[in-house]
């Protein structure tokens, strides 16, 4: 069975990948990640504040527009590391000689500004592609559908005049117009989508009247999100797409790529198993390819996604009259 694929224009031994996270900071999970059979690892994301601290520090004189950052600025002045940009680029650097197999950079990011000329030490370290997190979420009321686009396009086109290996987007899922806009986002030579991140949930401390942070950890359950806009989106857009969200089996690494997915993200399932759970999911899948028959990914991979000329609508319509009225 050759679980050999591409993505996002990189070639890889398993569409199973490590999503962002803490897991790989060091040599020794990267090491862990790659003996499992990991296809590509992204990196623990680095924030856009981070790098403007970080510019700031090394050019007294040089303007970033970091005053409107506030409180987290004022969080990551106090929080960060003197050298955590170099130290995070020498990963990349020790990495690149260690193991044969993508790196994917990462920034988290829901501004556009100087930040992206930083996007370049990525490239230059050694980074195989990068991921950009662009973590907005639609709560402003004056924020406009034309601002939205805006940052994102900018974002984009300023990141591809700056860094030419492949850059691949990490979207949310709060967009009235979703199917839309990936496309449109599609369009703009980016080599990839990452359907979807994750905002930090919130909660509510009942006795003490507080709004406190929710869970990190995903389960399951997030896997149907992906799933679905995967199986609508992978014919109409026109890059590949990152499945990410409730990845904990096999079967849900199949799913996705039936769906469409060009990669698989797995993040939450590894703090659960151990990052050895890589190799399970990459046997899994191999043994499902067995059962049936096939030889390669390209043989199955978005066999069940939605064909452009299908109405997902009335497939939606009947499903929700079967489960949630008394019609049956
Ligand atoms: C502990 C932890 C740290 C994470 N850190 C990042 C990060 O730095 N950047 C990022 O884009 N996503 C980050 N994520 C989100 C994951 O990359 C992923 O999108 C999300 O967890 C959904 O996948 P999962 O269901 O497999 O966990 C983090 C998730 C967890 C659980």
């Amino acid at each position: 069975m050759d679980t050999r694929t591409k993505f996002a224009g990189l070639d890889i031994a398993s569409p199973v990948i490590v999503g962002s996270c803490g897991l790989s900071t060091t040599m020794q999970g990267l090491e862990k990640m790659y003996k499992a059979g990991a296809g590509a690892v992204v990196l623990k994301s680095i924030f856009e504040e981070q790098i403007l601290f970080d510019i700031k520090k090394n050019a007294a004189n040089y303007y970033t527009p970091y005053e409107t950052f506030g409180d987290s600025y004022d969080y990551i002045a106090n929080h960060i590391e003197s050298n955590a940009l170099e130290q995070y680029l020498n990963l990349v650097r020790n990495a690149k000689r260690e193991f044969p197999m993508p790196i994917i950079g990462s920034i988290n990011c829901n501004t556009f500004g100087n930040w992206v000329n930083y996007a370049k030490h990525f490239q230059d370290a050694g980074c195989d592609a990068l991921e950009i997190n662009l973590l907005y979420l639609p709560f402003n009321v004056n924020t406009s559908h034309d601002d939205v686009q805006r940052l994102f396009t900018d974002t984009i086109q300023s990141l591809r005049r700056i860094i030419s290996i492949p850059l691949i987007i990490k979207v949310g899922s709060y967009f009235t117009d979703l199917a839309k806009f990936m496309q449109q986002l599609s369009w703009t030579g980016i080599s990839a989508v990452t359907l979807f991140n994750r905002p930090a949930s919130w909660d509510i401390d009942v006795d003490a009247r507080k709004i406190v942070h929710g869970p990190i950890a995903g389960t399951p359950n997030d896997i149907f999100m992906p799933l679905r806009w995967t199986a609508i989106l992978s014919k109409k857009i026109r890059c590949d797409i990152s499945a990410s969200g409730g990845v904990y089996t096999g079967n849900d690494v199949v799913k996705m790529l039936l769906a469409g997915a060009n990669s698989v993200q797995v993040v939450s399932a590894l703090y659960k198993n151990g990052i050895e759970h890589i190799a399970t999911l990459n046997n899994d899948l191999k043994q499902w390819m067995e059962r049936n028959n096939y030889n390669a990914i390209s043989e199955f991979q978005g066999s069940m996604s939605i064909k452009t000329t299908q109405d997902v609508s009335q497939f939606e319509r009947i499903h929700f009259m079967k489960y949630f009225s008394e019609i049956n």
